[in-house]
């Protein structure tokens, strides 16, 4: 029969162990919730008390039941409070020597059939279990954060751990609302494994001046649909927390640097910058505690300060290509009002493009997102070449043309003999090295790169790839420009997968190493990326929609740039690819497609 937990104890009511608390009982459960000190304790009681107060002022708890919600908990200083109740989940900071003081402690304390449970995230269960003398009783119970909020619960289990306790925490996991995936004792899990390097090497941007806080968090929200970006991320984690768990998982998963704490992390620890408990991280809070973000002093300023920037004004842009990409821009462009200049390699190509801009207009328009008369006055504003003479005028060029760096210099060297002086020269490609597309002209300060994502009419955001000759004008005329577009334009350095891909596809690449190590399956990695870090799709579905040969590609191009032996490709990846299984396209990738 299943074990009937009525009383549960939480040990540390920080970040985690405050929501912990919230999540039992919200469900009906007692909960003894204890810390190590009276004033902990107190801002334990007020972490409660401000979650449970804005879930009723949001209308998502009755203040009846946030009521009796308060009266399930027992708060209380020392361990010893806990003498009688069935489980008990110890959330005290990562580690290991707090950890297994603290279970040695529990196993004195609590009764011998207790449960001792750890929230650690990447920490060795098996470690601490070993502390007792229950370590089959001893299991990981992994809530994410904000623990009332997400629904992922990952159940750790050691090789000692008895099949009774996991399947008696597997039942308590489903009464409480949450979808548990049970796996083995490594370091980082599944989600933190794939989490931890990707918020590692956002803070490396950051600390490099690659992008700005704001730019790299915007990025991937709106290149990837995340709910929050990684700074962000890292400031609700807290910095000391994120830090302990890097080191840890840097020492227990095979010393891989890009677990390897950055420098600055330590730096920010250290002077108390520990992200929203302390009012202050990489972004600065109304108070400690608080979610709402507060300008500072380097909030950039609202850019309504048209062209004070030394932007130039753009009125006429061409576009040079006739495929997926240059017919979302021409639309974009024409759109949002700008006369277009199409330039294609024929007439007929020319034809098929202005056929395809209008399919897609008129779909606006069945979808009553585009009037009429709008649809008429973007097509009206948009002139087909088949030559690029007619850019002798134009202030911006955005070419789009077949991802090859001769094809794209040699069009820049053209460019460069029939623009005008002072025009934007952009180059729209995603992998090749923007400097190298500039250097084919005599003007590289004009030169930079917009990234659009596909579809372009749709996806929010545009990368604005500045060289190291870029001048700040271009880059503030190409940012005016997306604004204009009604995109969000990121600047970032000229580097091989710019913020997002350099940030997206190590992480896709990690899931496919964890599952071709057999740790877990696809089903449970993107469950546990999706309940456990609200990202929209899990990653084998997004290698699926993407394609794996293009995956592979841009994951070598990283490799061969940054020579990151963690970058390297994974050779399940390589596999799939060579046997033709490259996602839904082909009916077949990491899941089969065939009957859907
Ligand atoms: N922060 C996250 O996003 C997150 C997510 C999942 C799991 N975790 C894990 O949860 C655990 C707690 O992390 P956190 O971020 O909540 O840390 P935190 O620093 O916010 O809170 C830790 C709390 O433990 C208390 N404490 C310290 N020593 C104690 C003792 N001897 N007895 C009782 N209480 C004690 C502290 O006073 C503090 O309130 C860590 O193992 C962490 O890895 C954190």
């Amino acid at each position: 029969m299943a074990r009937d937990f009525s009383t549960v104890g939480v040990v540390g009511l920080g970040t985690m162990g405050a929501g912990i608390v919230e999540v039992f009982a919200r469900n009906g459960i007692d909960v003894v919730a204890v810390e190590i000190s009276e004033p902990a304790l107190e801002r334990g009681r007020a972490t409660l008390a401000g979650s449970t107060d804005r879930a009723v002022a949001k209308g998502k708890l009755a203040a009846a039941d946030r009521d009796a919600l308060h009266e399930r908990v027992h708060f209380a200083v020392g361990l010893d409070a806990l003498h009688s109740v069935d489980l008990v989940i110890e959330a005290v900071p990562e580690h290991l020597d707090l950890k297994q003081r603290i279970f040695a402690e529990l196993d004195r304390v609590c009764r011998p059939e207790t449960i001792l449970a750890t929230n650690t995230s990447s920490l060795s269960v098996t470690e601490i279990s070993v502390a007792t003398s229950r370590p089959n009783q001893v299991i990981g119970i992994h809530f994410f954060n904000p623990a009332p909020v997400m629904k992922l619960v990952e159940v750790v289990r050691t090789v000692v751990t008895s099949p009774e306790v996991v399947a008696d925490v597997e039942a308590l996991c489903a009464r409480l609302g949450k979808v548990d995936v049970t796996i083995n004792d490594r370091a980082g899990f599944i989600a933190n494994a794939l989490l931890f390097g990707y918020l590692n090497h956002a803070v490396g941007m950051f600390e490099s001046h690659y992008a700005t806080r704001e730019d790299i968090d915007a990025a991937m929200k709106l290149g990837c649909g995340l709910p929050m970006g990684p700074l962000a991320l890292m400031d609700l984690i807290g910095l000391d927390t994120a830090y302990e768990i890097l080191d840890t998982m840097y020492r227990r998963g095979g010393r891989d640097r890009r677990h390897a704490p950055v420098p600055l992390l330590k730096q920010m620890v250290t002077a108390g910058l520990l992200g929203r408990k302390s009012g202050r991280g990489f972004y600065t809070y109304e108070r400690p505690g608080s979610p709402k973000v507060v300008p500072d002093e380097t909030t950039p300023l609202a850019t309504d300060t048209a062209l004070a920037d030394g932007s130039r004004a753009i009125t006429k842009v061409g576009i040079v290509g006739s495929g997926t990409m240059a017919t979302g821009i021409i639309e974009v462009f024409a759109k949002a009002g700008y006369e277009v200049v199409s330039v294609t390699r024929g007439v007929e190509k020319s034809a098929a493009v202005c056929e395809a801009v209008k399919t897609s207009l008129n779909k606006g328009v069945v979808r009553g997102k585009l009037a009429e008369d709008d649809r008429d006055a973007a097509l009206g504003r948009i002139t087909w070449s088949a030559t690029l003479d007619h850019l002798a005028d134009v202030d911006l060029v955005v070419e789009a043309v077949i991802e090859e760096l001769s094809v794209k210099k040699a069009l820049f060297a053209s460019l460069d003999e029939i623009c005008k002086p002072g025009v934007v020269l952009a180059t729209t490609t995603s992998s090749l090295p923007v400097i190298d597309v500039a250097m084919a002209t005599q003007r590289p300060a004009d030169v930079v790169g917009l990234h659009f994502f596909n579809p372009a009419p749709v996806m929010p955001l545009v990368e604005v790839v500045r060289t190291i000759r870029t001048s700040p004008e271009t880059t503030a005329t190409a940012r005016a420009v997306c604004a204009a577009l009604g995109k969000t334009g990121v600047v970032c350095g000229d580097r091989s997968g710019f913020i997002v891909n350099a940030l997206l596809f190590p992480y896709l690449n990690d899931a496919v190493k964890m599952l071709e190590a057999s740790y877990s399956t696809a089903d449970d990695i993107d469950h546990a990326m999706k309940l456990g870090c609200g990202y929209p799709m899990g990653p084998f579905e997004l290698l699926d929609v993407v394609g794996l040969d293009v995956s592979l590609a841009i994951q070598r191009e990283l490799y061969l740039e940054l020579r990151e032996p963690g970058f390297a490709p994974a050779p399940l990846l390589e596999h799939l690819v060579t046997a033709g299984y490259l996602g839904r396209k082909t009916r077949r990738g990491f899941r089969d497609h065939s009957h859907r």
